[in-house]
């Protein structure tokens, strides 16, 4: 053997329950493994710490130590391979840190000191490598958070130093990957209001391509902070390299995808650092936000279901257990109500048979009452013409009707006419010498405030204090952030970083008082959704776009990212679908309602009825079992996707026609994800009262199910067809 493979001290999260690892700098090669994968670092003689592999796990760990000297990594100007690329000193390309030193240089150049390896428990492993500069007392630890069984990473920075005074930080990413392949296709997204999550695949050339946004709060209005990134081809659902990633952060944020002069994709994902140099004093320990990455050879499918086990069993509420069907008023009310018309609500939410009341916005305010987008917003005090009994009244009504009751609130933002504006002028986000300027006639509170902070908890705390049964809430955000600056604030420039803190500082005490209640995060449609902030929420809103066949693209892109437990599909009157259309679009994921219950005619109600009943019966598939998609919308008549239970012995498939051309249908789809030996048996859900289903009750053996398939028969006059798939008793 290699004489320096001896050497080589190799040192995975699969080894010791906690190991501080500091051998001579030049042998060290550290292998990030999981079920599949490997990243692996390697430090060099002068103890730069390089990223040298992100791929499929071989077989003898030894020979991850060979690696490096196969690739190139390096230019005339030297490697550009760094796992954490310092600015100012060596490295050219884009930085993942750069700072300004206490004296005024902006010189950096971290060098490897030794790294520890955690094991949380059997899924779990914590790897976590200081760096530190040779002249300035500044140091950053990188921390690599593996999930084994699921093939996720997760990885931070945490950044700090002992200069005598104040350092700034120009640019503080939270990962800096440098990946090897024959070529990279990115897909990522972009939108607006209504038009959440519309994709584009692209391939990468040399240069910078970088997907970002500056807009502070509803900060993916334009551009979410998820994409995803095929290597050598672009990957289809069940074949090709395909890598998968989500800043954890709820504001700006910049992911940069640099192909550099050695033909290698550097990705640096982090905080954006347009108008955001952070001021660091000594000894404080400035952690980054996660950067969630997995890598599948077997697909983009392969790929969510990695991502979305992980979300369940680590991340968002109670990820494995149910979630409240509802019904809500929004689109069927707006601002207008009281509390008859409430109490008739509560009434048709018992008859639809849902879980839950859900009462929108226009409850509050009494100065300025909130009757419509105008005014109110920030007056948290019931509106007595409305509702003279208050919410309690309707929490009883709730519960005398067999219903849970839950509210909106959008407790980040004001409205100038309002209460709280009147009296609170410095807690709004706004620059002192220039004019207002709205997004939905409304501004957003100066977080960074501690006492807004208690303030938007307040909100919170006195609704369930006052209303111990209240079940749920929908945590609204409307506006963007215009001329940003706090009063609150020392440095200007801390303010947009600080805000997203000071957010999750607020949810982090509403979570610690109210650990599992549902919330549900919304952004006037989907303009916030993001790990960083779903690990405080149950589900998100999508987009407010509920046209049905528009929400089945918007839901199928989601579904890339998110399980579909997370994603609230309401029933709306959007578009000219039928009520059957509507309902099978929503059933894909968490099933809700925001109808007149009153004008649907008796066959509607008795479908919708049957429908929640048999929503309630595959529950389980659709929020905790493994999700196949198999015919892609983008690519077909029929759109088709199915989830189908861990012991494989329960399914269901949705298919959807998406085109209106003369002979657009379906034929036969294979399913995914079945026992190849059970036996299973087919049958139609959800037809409509009076109408027949045209797909006979037969068995059929998985294998048969996944190679020959099944047609669902889905054309003009028959828009959407639901199956179940049973093991055959
Ligand atoms: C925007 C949300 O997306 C809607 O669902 C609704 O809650 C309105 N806000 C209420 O103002």
């Amino acid at each position: 053997m290699n004489k320096s493979y001896l050497n080589t001290l190799l040192t995975g999260a699969f080894l010791c329950l906690f190991t501080v690892i500091s051998a001579k700098a030049q042998d060290v090669v550290i292998p990030v493994e999981t079920k599949d994968n490997a990243l692996v670092l390697q430090v060099t003689p002068d103890k730069l710490l390089n990223m040298v592999y992100f791929g499929s796990k071989l077989t003898d760990k030894n020979e991850y130590g060979s690696i490096a000297k196969m690739y190139n990594f390096s230019g005339t100007i030297g490697s550009y391979n760094n796992a954490y690329t310092s600015s100012g000193t060596r490295n050219l390309l884009e930085p993942a840190i750069a700072v300004t030193h206490a004296d005024g240089n902006k010189s950096l150049d971290l060098k490897y000191v030794n790294h520890t390896v955690t094991k949380i428990n059997d899924d779990v492993s914590l790897l976590s490598i200081k760096l530190k500069d040779s002249v300035y007392d500044f140091e950053v630890t990188l921390n690599y958070q593996t999930y084994y069984n699921e093939d996720v990473t997760e990885q931070w920075s945490v950044i700090t130093h002992h200069e005598k005074k104040d350092v700034v930080l120009n640019k503080y990413a939270s990962a800096n990957l440098c990946i090897k392949a024959g070529g990279y296709w990115l897909k990522h997204y972009h939108g607006d209001w209504a038009q959440e999550m519309q994709p584009e695949e692209e391939a990468l050339n040399h240069g910078i391509k970088t997907i970002d946004s500056k807009l502070g709060t509803r900060a993916d209005l334009f551009e979410p902070p998820v994409f995803m990134v095929s290597l050598n081809k672009p990957a289809g659902e069940d074949e090709g390299e395909v890598m998968y990633g989500n800043l954890e952060w709820s504001g700006n944020f910049r992911i940069d995808f640099e192909v550099d002069p050695a033909n290698n994709l550097r990705l640096i994902a982090g905080i954006n650092n347009f108008a955001a140099d952070y001021v660091l004093k000594p000894g404080v320990e400035f952690t980054t936000p996660k950067f969630v990455y997995t890598l599948s050879n077997k697909g983009k499918g392969e790929a969510s279901r990695n991502l979305q086990s992980w979300a369940r069993n680590y991340k968002i509420v109670d990820g494995n257990g149910p979630r409240l069907t509802l019904l809500n008023n929004w689109e069927s009310t707006y601002f207008d109500f009281n509390e008859p018309k409430l109490a008739g609500l509560l009434k048709d939410t018992k008859k639809l048979g849902v879980d839950m009341f859900l009462l929108d916005d226009g409850w509050f305010g009494n100065k300025y009452p909130r009757n419509g987008d105008h005014a109110g917003l920030g007056d948290w005090q019931v509106n007595k013409a409305k509702l003279p009994n208050d919410i309690a009244y309707l929490v009883k009504e709730a519960k005398a009707n067999d219903v849970k009751f839950g509210i909106w609130i959008e407790p980040e933002m004001v409205n100038p006419k309002s209460e709280l504006y009147e009296k609170h002028p410095d807690w709004v986000i706004k620059q002192p010498q220039r004019p207002e300027l709205y997004m939905r006639n409304q501004l957003v509170l100066d977080l960074t405030n501690p006492k807004v902070q208690d303030f938007v908890f307040g909100v919170v705390d006195d609704l369930f204090t006052k209303n111990p049964e209240l079940a749920y809430i929908k945590w609204d955000c409307n506006s963007i952030i215009f001329n940003a600056y706090s009063a609150y604030e020392k440095n200007q420039s801390n303010f947009y970083t600080d805000y997203v803190f000071a957010l999750y500082k607020v949810l982090d005490r509403v979570r610690a008082k109210y650990p599992k209640v549902p919330l549900m995060l919304c952004s006037g449609g989907g303009g916030r959704v993001d790990y960083g902030v779903l690990k405080y929420f149950t589900e998100y809103w999508p987009s407010d776009d509920t046209e049905p066949v528009e929400r089945i693209f918007i839901q199928w892109e989601n579904s890339y990212f998110y399980p579909a437990l997370t994603s609230s599909n309401h029933v709306t009157d959007w578009g000219k679908q039928p009520i059957k259309f509507r309902v099978d679009v929503a059933m894909m994921g968490k099933l809700g309602f925001d109808i007149v219950i009153g004008k649907l005619k008796p066959d509607e109600l008795a479908f919708c009825q049957n429908a929640v009943a048999t929503y309630k019966q595959f529950s389980d598939e659709i929020w905790h079992g493994d999700q196949y998609r198999l015919q892609n919308p983008r690519e077909n008549d029929v759109a088709s996707i199915m989830y189908v239970n861990p012991a494989k012995t329960s399914a269901i498939m949705f298919n959807y026609l998406v085109s209106t051309r003369y002979h657009a249908g379906s034929s036969a789809i294979k399913l995914k994800g079945l026992n190849p030996d059970k036996m299973y048996t087919i049958s139609e859900l959800n037809v409509f009262p009076g109408r027949r289903s045209t797909i006979a009750e037969a068995n059929y053996s998985g294998k048969f199910l996944m190679t020959v398939g099944v047609n669902p028969d889905v054309r003009d006059g028959r828009a959407s067809v639901l199956i179940a798939v049973k093991e055959t008793k």
